[in-house]
């Protein structure tokens, strides 16, 4: 009996050696029937408007990306693999980014709800329905840092914190490539923008990303590895520069890290044009010079700048590229189309496109992500409205079909989505009236007509915001705050005494404290997608209570970012005391002595920290102890405790640890999320939560860049977000 697991693990371990050998075989036997050109061919990767079925049956692409026609992609394939000589089917790619038609919400939101499973099925589900429609490959999971919401692609993010972007990352990966990615129904994924590109300088996209190697190893990395470790099939470029080398040619990155010292060997394509962009970039003086820098850095596939088509084989000729090096890059290129068993299976079903789109179980796990997602920020006593009651409901996000969708949803249709005004004319007694039509919209001309309408209500709710298109790739804000005429809205709102809540759904953390401090209640639900109005209707009307956690710090002002909760320790850390630039004496004598790292006008800490989110009930935590005060770095440290749902209504926590290093031979990061888990509690119930820590995942890189654990005295806190709990010491020896 006892050696029959490891009887079983060889039994598997043999058959996928097999597997593995029998497609290498299939791809080394293709290859070696390939012309040069052929290979160079399959480098390439055109978008549909650039491509017919000559190019391909020609042999010119290996890949197309934007086409979602069942039809169109049948007749691609068909000239793939009827007319090019080899017969190589295509790789049809799309960013399926937070669902394909049933769309959820943006993955910022999706990161809201510190929820591993639900973020798996959703991208599950995203593939179920895009692969219906022949995409085999999806430009996601995106595990870009985000520090910064000037940085418009934060919505695409999981935010600031590197291990809930590991963990979501890889749950991402799993989701869309499923248990084989030889099913129909699963999808490459593609870890992206490899790497640095959160980090873009003054958050302006496609900008310089100056990251010291050992921030970007602690910091920026860690998500890359945990899909890299999860398996994802694909990684993309980004278009930025790290520390002065554009990421398409850093062979430092690509080649060293990505695949030497992390082992992965999955295929690497570039992202829009960004080999075509070392040019402007200043590294590469002409197409011809991009394309044996990105190859050489590590690069198998072209997206979209011509530059592998168009010079590659002169280059071999020129040996200036060995076809060593483009055998490797198609052998990887060819793995994953036999892995996802395109060469059986070649045509998609047409008559089968779209069958699961929209379908009950695929809008209830959107509804559920947007109620999960969803973060209570403030309820002085107003939250939940009573159902049935007249509420007014304004702003102009509350009929906003297309906008609620939020960023990269191209295929999200709004004619299908639930909004916040239908949501709620199902609960309540609606009186409508918008005001403000779109969220950059100045015209209160309006505001007398509502203020009459106000008075027949017995609570306001605004639907506050963004656009899906201020936020998202090449939207920037300079200036992260609610646009048009929204703030003197909701300032007027709050003067008409009525109890006034505010919903804010929106691609980034707004700057909203003037916004939060005049509304009874506000709930944040960054972009929502299909379900968001039927879920902010439960959330508002009680039949569903507020969970989402802030997986980015909101900050009192733009002047404050970059901003992130795990910094590190400075020499002056903040006091709470701080001398605010309405205190400073007229003549005040220059003094820095005693004082700290702040703003004058903006003090030093956040508006909300990270991991914040209120209920309608309350939490406690208790009897928190430890398996032992003093741990090896090969020990796993428990740590147990009892959470208590103390409130009236059953809902879910989500509990987090938290440590801190207190001495390294670098400065460490003031606190740093460790695990987190999101416990259903009925009203009055307790359960008894273990975090498993092993000693190993405290290890970093530290003064002599090597990945290790420090010996030293540690802190821990179990709470309900980053600011909250109270530090428990421990000591690894
Ligand atoms: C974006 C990528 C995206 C690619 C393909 C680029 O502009 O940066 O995230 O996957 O386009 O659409």
């Amino acid at each position: 009996m006892k050696f029959r697991p490891i009887v079983l693990s060889l039994i598997i371990l043999s058959i996928s050696c097999s597997e593995r050998s029998e497609v290498d075989r299939r791809v080394d036997a293709l290859l070696s029937q390939m012309t040069l050109d052929e290979k160079i061919g399959q480098m390439n990767q055109l978008d549909y408007g650039s491509v017919n079925s000559e190019i391909i049956a020609a042999g010119k692409a290996g890949s197309v990306l934007n086409c979602v026609d069942a039809a169109r992609i049948n007749e691609l394939q068909r000239a793939a693999v009827e007319e090019s000589r080899l017969g190589i089917p295509l790789l049809m790619a799309r960013d399926v980014i937070h669902g394909f038609h049933t769309v959820f919400p943006i993955p910022l939101g999706q990161a809201a709800t510190f929820d591993a499973a639900l973020v798996e099925e959703g991208a599950r589900i995203a593939a179920k329905e895009a692969t219906s429609h022949g995409v085999r490959w999806t430009f996601s999971p995106m595990v870009d840092i985000a520090r910064d919401a000037r940085w418009g692609r934060i919505a695409e993010s999981f935010g600031e914190d590197s291990y809930l972007a590991s963990v979501l990352g890889a749950a991402m990966v799993r989701g869309y490539q499923g248990n084989e990615l030889s099913s129909p129904t699963s999808m490459a994924a593609c870890a992206k923008h490899f790497a640095g590109y959160g980090a873009s300088e003054g958050g302006r996209d496609y900008n310089t990303a100056n990251i010291p190697e050992r921030v970007l190893r602690n910091s920026y990395l860690p998500p890359f590895q945990a899909c890299a470790d999860e398996g994802a099939a694909t990684f993309m470029t980004s278009f930025n520069d790290v520390n002065g080398v554009p990421s398409t040619a850093n062979r430092w990155l690509l080649d060293e890290v990505l695949r030497g010292e992390w082992g992965w060997d999955g295929m690497i394509v570039t992202d829009w044009n960004s080999a075509g962009e070392l040019i402007a970039h200043g590294v590469a003086a002409d197409l011809k010079d991009a394309a044996e820098l990105s190859v050489n850095a590590g690069v198998d596939m072209d997206m979209m700048s011509y530059s592998f088509i168009g010079n590659v084989s002169a280059l071999v000729k020129e040996g200036k590229l060995q076809e060593k090096q483009i055998d490797d890059a198609v052998r990887r290129i060819l793995k994953l189309k036999f892995e996802l068993g395109l060469f059986e299976q070649p045509y998609i079903d047409e008559s089968n496109a779209g069958a699961s789109d929209y379908c009950e179980e695929h809008l209830a796990a959107a509804k559920k992500a947007a109620l999960e997602s969803a973060v209570l920020l403030k309820n002085e006593g107003v939250l939940p409205l009573k159902e049935g009651s007249t509420v007014l409901v304004c702003g102009p996000m509350a009929d906003a079909s297309h906008d609620q969708l939020g960023t990269w949803a191209p295929d999200g249709q709004e004619s299908h989505s639930i909004t916040a005004l239908m949501g709620l004319s199902k609960l309540f007694n609606v009186i409508y009236e918008p005001v403000l039509e779109y969220s950059r919209d100045y015209d209160m001309g309006n505001f007398a007509a509502l203020k009459a309408k106000a008075l027949r209500s017995d609570a306001i709710i605004m639907l506050a915001g963004e656009e899906a298109i201020l936020s998202g790739e090449a939207h920037s804000l300079a200036d992260v705050k609610l646009q048009g005429a929204q703030r003197e809205f909701i300032d007027a709102l709050s003067k008409l005494g009525k109890p006034l809540v505010t919903v804010v759904m929106a691609g980034r953390p707004l700057e909203i404290e003037q916004e939060l401090e005049d509304s009874d209640a506000m709930i944040y639900s960054f972009h929502p997608g299909t379900m968001g109005g039927e879920a902010l209707a439960e959330l508002i009307s009680g039949r569903a209570v507020p969970s989402g956690k802030l997986p980015v710090s909101f900050v009192h002002s733009s002047g404050q970012y970059p901003f992130y909760y795990n910094h590190s320790n400075t020499g002056r850390p903040n006091q709470g005391n701080e001398t605010l630039i309405g205190d400073l004496p007229l003549k005040a004598g220059q003094v820095s002595n005693g004082c700290t790292s702040y703003y004058l006008d903006a003090g030093y800490g956040e508006l909300l920290p990270f991991g914040y989110g209120l209920s309608y009930t309350s939490f406690k935590y208790s009897n928190i102890t430890l398996s032992s005060n003093e741990l090896h770095s090969d020990d796993v440290l428990k740590v147990e405790f009892e959470l208590t749902n103390s409130g009236d209504y059953d809902a879910d926590e989500v509990a987090m640890l938290f440590i801190q290093d207190l001495v390294g031979s670098i400065v460490r990061p003031v606190k740093e999320l460790k695990r987190f888990e999101r416990v259903s509690l009925k009203a009055g119930e307790s359960k008894h939560i273990c975090f498993e820590l092993p000693i190993k995942e405290l290890a970093f890189y530290g003064l002599d860049n090597i990945f290790k654990v420090e010996a030293g005295n540690f802190k821990l806190w179990v709470a309900g977000n980053s600011a909250d709990g109270e530090a428990i010491p421990f000591k690894v020896i």
